[in-house]
């Protein structure tokens, strides 16, 4: 297994372009599903998860190429069975299920199973499957799934932690084909959201309302193929912007999109971070002391879930208390006994991470636990003293296009050590 070693201590410094998005890229791939005709998807990140939604739609029967960062997928003859060796992978393979069911009527998929970040359940899903009048049963670790024919409706998909963003995928896409009209109340508003709603309706699809809480989908008989490019990952952004800080770096993010990234970006500025906009680039400079903030995770528009670790690693180098709380996932504080290995004092209380900050971190060797974990031991070892070795960044390449190269390109001291 790979690992990163990074040498801690230097500003960050230069400028650094934004990969398609992950999170919105595998959602678009899978509605590739519901036409039989060639969609092209442009600024497709190289990612692991990508390669691996990849396989799963070959495993159903789709053609998947690759020309750098434009995929074509062609979904000419569909099957209906993703495999739990398959699934198991990838959680977010699940968003199978909504247009498999579209395409063919009927969809046999394994149960996804917990994470490292909690259990993650899909009821909603399938509460909202049912809604439009999907058959659904559990049997031996798979979903059965069937429809003689999906029928518009009025449904409400909002759950214990508020909405839930593949669910709303998963019965938007099932929902374009369905006869009639479906809306979804307490849709989930993020803009991975909007951009498959966008990519849905240059297949024909008849979405509107995407990006609020009423998502209404008239439902279509038949979609064709389109052209899409993925929206930029504003978790990426976010990750470089807050690396930026971390080091005492000055760094341009080209291409995000910063009306993507309020949250972060106000909670960047309370900590005295300067955020400039410059046409369509960020420029992220810290000068001075920093100030510690309170953080709590929401759904979209809220502080993203993704980005909790990331901050939480700034707030370790903040003099001062932070208080981060975790909305969204129940365990989603494996980093924090990583980074008590480089000298953080971060005590958990229930859903909230008490973090005295101001203490110097020292380098040591960790072990990444998942994807947002692996950016903030990252942004960690950036700046700490002397060496840190992150272990497991198998996790990193899942969810960041070419970090290392990235890094190295403002200065940092990163090299990837290949392992056994
Ligand atoms: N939930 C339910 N029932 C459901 C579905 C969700 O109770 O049927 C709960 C979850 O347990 C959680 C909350 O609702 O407490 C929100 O989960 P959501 O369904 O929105 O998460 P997701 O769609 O499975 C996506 C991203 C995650 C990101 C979350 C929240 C993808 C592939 N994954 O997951 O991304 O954290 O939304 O924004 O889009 C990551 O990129 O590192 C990552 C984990």
């Amino acid at each position: 297994m790979d690992s990163f070693v990074i040498k801690g201590g230097v500003p960050l410094r230069g400028e650094v372009t934004i990969s398609g998005a992950k999170n919105a890229v595998l959602p678009i791939m899978a509605a590739a599903l519901l036409t039989e005709e060639p969609c092209v998807i442009r600024r497709a990140p190289q990612l692991s998860d990508v390669d691996f939604m990849g396989e799963i739609l070959t495993s159903l029967g789709a053609e998947v190429k690759r020309q750098g960062s434009t995929l074509t997928v062609r979904a000419a003859r569909v099957k209906g069975l993703g495999d739990y060796d398959l699934i198991r992978k990838m959680r977010g393979s699940i968003c199978i299920l909504g247009p498999l069911l579209g395409r063919r009527g009927e969809a046999v998929v394994s149960l996804p199973g917990g994470c490292v970040i909690g259990a993650r359940p899909i009821d909603l899903h399938l509460k909202g499957l049912e809604a439009l009048g999907a058959k659904i049963r559990i049997d031996g670790g798979y979903i059965r799934a069937g429809a003689k024919k999906l029928k518009g409706a009025d449904l409400f998909l909002g759950g214990r932690c508020g909405p839930t963003v593949l669910g709303t995928a998963n019965v938007m896409m099932a929902a374009a084909r369905a006869e009639g009209v479906t809306v979804i109340e307490s849709a989930a508003c993020e803009p991975e959201v909007v951009d498959l709603a966008n990519f849905l309706n240059s297949m024909g699809a008849n979405i509107s309302g995407a990006g609020s809480p009423t998502v209404r989908i008239s439902g279509v008989k038949r979609l064709h193929g389109a052209e899409h490019e993925v929206i930029p990952d504003r978790i990426e952004a976010a990750t470089f912007a807050v690396a930026a800080a971390a080091s005492h770096g000055e760094v341009t993010i080209r291409g995000a999109r910063a009306d993507h990234m309020h949250a972060v970006l106000d909670k960047l500025r309370e900590a005295g971070v300067t955020v400039e906009r410059s046409g369509p680039a960020l420029r992220i400079t810290r000068r001075g002391r920093l100030r510690p903030v309170d953080i709590t995770t929401l759904p979209y528009a809220g502080f993203p879930t993704d980005m909790q670790a990331q901050m939480m690693v700034l707030m370790t180098l903040t003099p001062g208390i932070s208080i981060i709380t975790e909305r969204i996932f129940e365990s989603r504080f494996m980093h924090v006994s990583e980074l008590a290995r480089l000298g953080a004092d971060i005590a958990i209380e229930g859903p909230s991470a008490i973090v005295k900050g101001g203490r110097p971190l020292s380098g040591a060797p960790v072990m990444a636990s998942d994807l947002r974990a692996s950016a903030a031991l990252i942004i960690a070892g950036l700046a700490a003293r002397g060496a840190t070795q992150v272990n497991r960044v198998y996790h990193i390449d899942r969810g960041y296009e070419k970090i290392d190269d990235k890094l190295r390109g403002l200065g940092a001291r990163i090299a990837r050590v290949e392992g056994a």
